[in-house]
């Protein structure tokens, strides 16, 4: 079996990637280990840049999100007893847009089953072959049976703990990171928001943040350790908690019921270059990973297959070859800017455990510069509604 770009992994990444090849004419094809089930449910981001919808429009899978989506044109932080708005209209001249990453992932699958796209699911022990040759190879199992495809690309969409990354050899590969001393607790429950934006609350118990999926679904985070159990947080103790770092208003008025969902993720800013290794493109969670501060992820992901993309669709026109040349470079400039916008994020809202006194000082005194500094939330809204692509 032969096809033109093998993309490992069926989330966002992948199935986007897919979908825009597939309207190009390339031929694709997709290899998941997880069930199509399992992918419908799994419960992650909830805000995209305007960019991100754009772009999921021009490829026909934005009709549900352009119905149900709600846009935000301003998001709050809160700490030591002040609220301050961000006008991201007024400052960056963008909203956001809330959409659930799980209602993506069904336009995207429905989209697939009606095109005809080949999607393996609970495809086993995939692996990677040949990357330098000009034919490489996917090898991988299924009801017992073992598969190979060859192809002229591979594109890992295979997030963090894939398989892609780790086919690249060791010396060909740097890698930045840093890990967090805490994790989010997050919550989703059919209950009305507490406010009709965003929430990021810097208290002394540690982080939170309320957001959403609609006007009658919410979802709240609470930073905690990184060791917690998951098994130790019952929906009491939750909103209890939650109670207790929510400005006071907002506490009386929030709403609370039974979780749907449940989770702990820990926080990680990290970076794979480059992002090709012969004829093999990461993309999305595969290179890189933020903490969720920015709301980054999803959004980076989307901005690499529209490269990648891109950069293949001018291979397979024309020869051309300077676009997957310059994909790796093109990448980074932006997610680089994402990892540092997210970084900051998360060091100006989070309790650091080991923060000295004249550090804590420090964070108090750039959310007060924040609140007084028009210049200083303008850097905020250019990022957070999200920075341009280059041409
Ligand atoms: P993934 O979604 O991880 O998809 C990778 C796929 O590859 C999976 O389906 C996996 O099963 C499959 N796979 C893995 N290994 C293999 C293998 N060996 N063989 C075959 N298949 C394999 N981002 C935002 O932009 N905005 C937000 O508001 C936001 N909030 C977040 C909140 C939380 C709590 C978390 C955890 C993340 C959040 N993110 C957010 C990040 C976002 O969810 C990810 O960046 C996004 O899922 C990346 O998509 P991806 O397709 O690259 O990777
Ligand atoms: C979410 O809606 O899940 C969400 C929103 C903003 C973030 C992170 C997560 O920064």
């Amino acid at each position: 079996m032969h096809i033109q770009v093998a993309i490992i992994g069926a989330g966002p990444a992948g199935l986007l990637l897919a979908r825009v090849l597939e309207l190009a004419g390339i031929e694709t094809a997709v290899l998941e280990r997880r069930t199509p089930d399992y992918l419908r449910q799994r419960i992650r981001a909830g805000l995209l840049e305007q960019g991100t919808v754009d772009f999921l429009s021009e490829v026909g899978v934005a009709a549900r999100l352009k119905r149900e989506r709600l846009i935000h044109q301003g998001v709050k932080l809160a700490f030591g007893g002040k609220r301050v708005r961000i006008d991201l209209e007024g400052l960056a001249g963008r909203a956001v847009s809330i959409y659930g990453q799980a209602e993506i992932q069904k336009d995207l699958m429905d989209a697939h089953a009606g095109a005809g796209t080949t999607i393996i699911y609970e495809a086993q022990d995939v692996s990677l072959h040949g990357l330098t040759d000009s034919t490489p190879r996917v090898r991988y199992r299924q009801n017992g049976l073992t598969h190979e495809m060859a192809c002229d690309f591979i594109a890992g969409c295979d997030g963090f703990h894939g398989v892609s990354r780790q086919a690249i050899p060791q010396e060909v590969i740097s890698t930045y990171e840093r890990v967090y001393p805490f994790a989010w607790l997050g919550l989703l429950s059919d209950t009305r928001p507490v406010n009709d934006e965003l929430i990021y609350v810097n208290h002394e118990r540690g982080f939170a943040l309320c957001t959403m999926r609609s006007r009658t679904r919410s979802r709240y985070y609470l930073q905690v350790s990184a060791h917690e159990d998951i098994e130790d947080w019952s929906d009491d103790r939750f909103w209890t908690e939650l109670k207790r770092r929510l400005p006071r208003d907002a506490a009386r008025g929030l709403e609370t019921g039974p979780s749907i969902e449940k989770s702990i993720a820990p926080l990680r800013s990290f970076v794979a270059e480059p992002l090709r290794y012969g004829r093999l493109f990461l993309a999305g969670d595969a290179a890189h990973i933020v903490p969720p501060t920015g709301a980054k992820g999803l959004n980076l992901a989307v901005a690499d297959v529209r490269y990648l993309s891109r950069a293949l669709i001018a291979y397979y026109r024309s020869g051309r070859t300077d676009l997957t040349d310059a994909y790796s470079e093109t990448c980074l400039a932006r997610v680089w800017k994402a990892q540092r916008f997210s970084w900051w994020m998360t060091n100006l809202t989070h309790r650091f455990p080991e923060a000295s006194p004249f550090e804590r000082r420090a964070q108090a005194a750039e959310l007060a510069y924040l609140e007084g500094s028009r210049a200083a939330q303008t850097v905020l809204a250019e990022n957070y509604v999200g920075l341009p692509l280059s041409e």
